[in-house]
């Protein structure tokens, strides 16, 4: 950054050679930044930039100690129409004009059967806003987890300090109860560096376990060990692949989490051996509440370590929740973190082995007896701070101990898995997060695809909704296309509601039963491109989740589409979400590009809307363990890429014990699909191009039992079967199609 230029009303600074600046006005008050002298941003552009004095009144006489202490700010947001992210809301992705009703709103609340198309707050807060336009994407990230509001006004006329100039400009104003002003502009200019740039101040996504990009089986509640195996058994019975079985609060001895029912769940941890023989894994909640009983010990252990929220008079602050009366750990302690997450080690948590995980809920807090269901805002932690200054944290600072705990009581070695229901700026370092108590009927489906896409723009790349609607039965047909939608999501999960009829995907007659195992397969043969998507997020930020706009920037007609998406950046997903329908409408982005209908192998041009037959059978890929290669590019090549570690440990990171390929065409184990040959091809020669080798990451792989001879893959596609790519041959082949 040097000083370009100083004026007796401003001083511009100047970075990148000259292109880009920024200019401060003194008087009034002005920052600009410019690109290549045009204004692209205007900071306090309508003088609202605020701050409240701090006051120092004893905290009994008033409701706030400091006295009112809000802070707001305007930015002005040149040549933009288009902005999104702020999650969580139950909207569309593009965000609205405020002009017309209620700010979006930022405060973290338990909202049974949240209402639809509201800017009311929800579990969970990420305040970064995302800008978008041909050109340029640009976010607006504004550090502070006290309640705020987000204004928006859209307008097609540009009015900059000196001019006005017929062009869009998006006018945002923020406010937030507490704390300081701390908003950093990030200038893409591409949505992939605006994506890094967020992630260096926030954070990666945690590369998941792989098992947990599998399916999740939840239910609150399965009622004892013999449900639970019955469940399990289920599954195998039905070749319906999953991975993870979920215990709800019921689980626990009168809801006391790190506890077992002794009628119901009186041998975890065989259970879990149970599991773990199948590869299965358990996963518990554990909620911030502790209920308040001092005939038990790790609640005797919190209160004399003072690990508890304090109210304002200083004493230990009680709320009601699922176990009745209840004390809320204080996570913002440091202290208390490193207490919680001590609870998680294999000897302190009886009944826990290393295949349990965990679950965090109800952690906005949610407090039933308290303002908004929520803790009070005079409640105090540690530092003397008060709740109203980090409510939005709460959740963050839970699910941030757990994942340490977890991670502890490995030695380090394993990597977690922790799902969380509130979440802030940064958890995607941590894990994953759910939209939470979502209801059993058409429009929940419909929102949760905008729900995940803005998720995943505001890095949360590892979301998902309850598949089914948690509250209330879906019918048959709702059911499979929440699957179906679902499986194309990041986090899977079926779970609903203990008032609600079972759900396992095998009570509706075999049709469901068929459609429902036919999507899940689908999702496993996958997994591994779901698990090199994850590999992107964590190393670049790039969700796998992207809005058409991300993967097509230049075109306006992508801008507000929220109904179909992008996974990855090769395939494009359109989930049904309306009941009876014979077709669904998709916009193929891209004139230039060459498109293929996974299921029917037929080819369209893109730059145009598409109708697409469907039937009940219809989702929107199709694969059966045997890897595409289409040929994307109009020269009729393709590429990709293939990530594979052991999936579970951090030896990817701390011994590098990973493998990374990138593939032109594509060499895979059963068969190679090539979609886009003009003419039915004379012959096929297969050509490798070196020695294959093997991957050396786990003790399974295992020596070659035939060479690569004589220019065919007939090794690849004769020696193992199955989708686990980890035999992959990685020896090249290019093949070469003969007209
Ligand atoms: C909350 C959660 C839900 C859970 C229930 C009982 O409503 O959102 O997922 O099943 O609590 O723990």
């Amino acid at each position: 950054l040097r000083v370009e230029k100083q004026t007796k009303d401003s001083v511009t600074f100047s970075w990148s050679f000259g292109r880009y600046q920024l200019r401060v006005w003194h008087s009034p008050f002005r920052l600009e930044i410019l690109c290549e002298q045009e204004v692209m941003v205007t900071f306090n552009s309508k003088d609202k930039l605020w701050f409240e004095r701090l006051q120092h009144r004893p905290r009994a006489t008033c409701c706030a100690p400091s006295g009112p202490s809000s802070i707001g700010a305007d930015l002005c947001l040149h040549g933009f129409r288009h902005v999104y992210g702020l999650p969580q809301h139950a909207d569309n992705l593009q965000l609205r004009d405020t002009r017309d009703g209620e700010p979006y709103r930022l405060y973290n609340l338990d909202v049974f059967a949240y209402p639809l198309y509201s800017r009311l707050g929800l579990y969970g807060s990420v305040p970064l806003m995302v800008a978008h336009k041909p050109d340029r994407t640009l976010g607006v990230f504004w550090l502070n987890a006290s309640e705020t509001f987000i204004n928006i006004q859209y307008s097609d006329h540009q009015v900059t300090f000196v001019s006005v100039r017929a062009d869009p400009q998006t006018d945002v104003h923020w406010l937030s109860e507490s704390g300081m002003i701390d908003c950093m502009v990030l200038l893409g200019p591409s949505p992939q560096q605006l994506f890094a740039q967020y992630a260096q101040l926030t954070g990666y996504q945690a590369l998941p376990p792989l098992f947990a990009l599998g399916y999740h089986q939840c239910r609150w509640n399965y009622i004892d060990e013999a449900d639970v195996k019955s469940v399990d058994a289920g599954f195998d019975r039905h070749s319906i692949p999953y991975d993870v079985i979920w215990l709800d609060i019921e689980h626990t001895d009168g809801k006391r989490y790190f506890t077992w029912d002794p009628v119901h769940f009186p041998e975890p941890a065989k259970l879990q051996q149970h599991l773990e023989k199948k590869n299965r894994k358990l996963v518990i909640i554990s909620d911030p509440h502790i209920k308040v009983d001092p005939s038990w010990s790790l609640y005797c252990e919190a209160r004399d370590r003072g690990h508890f929220v304090k109210d304002r008079e200083g004493q230990i602050f009680k709320g009601s929740c699922w176990p009745g009366e209840s004390s809320y750990l204080d996570f913002s302690s440091s202290a208390t973190r490193a207490w919680y997450s001590r609870c998680f080690g294999l000897d302190k948590y009886k009944g826990s082995t290393p295949s349990l995980f965990v679950w965090n809920d109800m952690n906005e807090p949610s407090v039933f007896s308290g303002p908004e269901l929520t803790m009070p805002k005079d409640a105090v932690h540690c530092g003397d701070w008060e709740h109203r200054d980090l409510h939005n944290l709460y959740g963050f600072y839970q699910h941030m101990a757990t994942v340490e705990g977890l991670i502890t009581r490995s030695g380090g070695l394993e990597r977690p898995f922790v799902l969380s229901r509130s979440f802030f700026a940064g958890s995607q370092r941590l894990g994953a997060v759910w939209t939470g108590d979502n209801v059993a009927n058409w429009e929940y489906l419909k929102i949760s695809v905008p729900m995940v896409l803005s998720l995943s723009l505001a890095g949360i790349a590892f979301c998902g909704a309850d598949v089914g609607g948690f509250i209330q039965d879906p019918e048959p047909e709702l059911l499979v296309r929440w699957y179906q939608a679902a499986a194309l999501q990041p986090f899977f999960r079926g779970h609903s509601a203990n008032v609600t009829n079972r759900r396992e995907p095998w009570l509706f007659g075999d049709e469901v039963t068929a459609a429902i195992r036919t999507v899940i397969q689908q999702r496993y043969s996958l997994l591994p491109y779901w698990y090199t998507l994850f590999h992107q997020a964590h190393t670049s930020a790039l969700p796998p989740l992207r809005p058409l706009w991300v993967e097509f920037p230049e075109e306006e007609s992508t801008f507000s589409v929220d109904s179909h998406y992008m996974l990855g950046g090769a395939l494009l997903a359109c989930p049904v979400t309306e009941p009876g329908i014979q077709e669904i409408k998709v916009l193929l982005p891209g004139s230039d590009e060459i498109w293929y209908d996974i299921h029917s192998a037929l080819v369209y041009k893109g730059g145009r809307t598409l109708s697409l037959p469907v039937t009940l059978d219809t989702v929107s890929l199709d694969d059966n363990f045997t890897p595409n290669c289409n040929l994307l590019s109009p020269q009729g090549t393709a590429d990709g890429e293939l990530y594979l570690d052991d999936g579970h440990s951090f030896r990817y990171r701390d011994r590098k014990a990973f493998c990374l390929r990138t593939f032109d065409c594509n060499t895979v184990i059963q068969s190679v699909t090539i979609l886009g040959v003009k003419s039915k091809p004379s012959a096929v020669i297969v050509h490798a191009s070196e020695t294959p080798t093997y991957t050396s990451m786990t003790p399974e792989n295992k020596p070659p039992k035939q060479p690569l001879s004589n220019n065919t893959c007939s090794y690849c596609v004769s020696c193992y079967s199955g989708w686990l790519l980890r035999y992959i041959c990685v020896g090249m082949c290019v093949f070469n199609i003969s007209k």
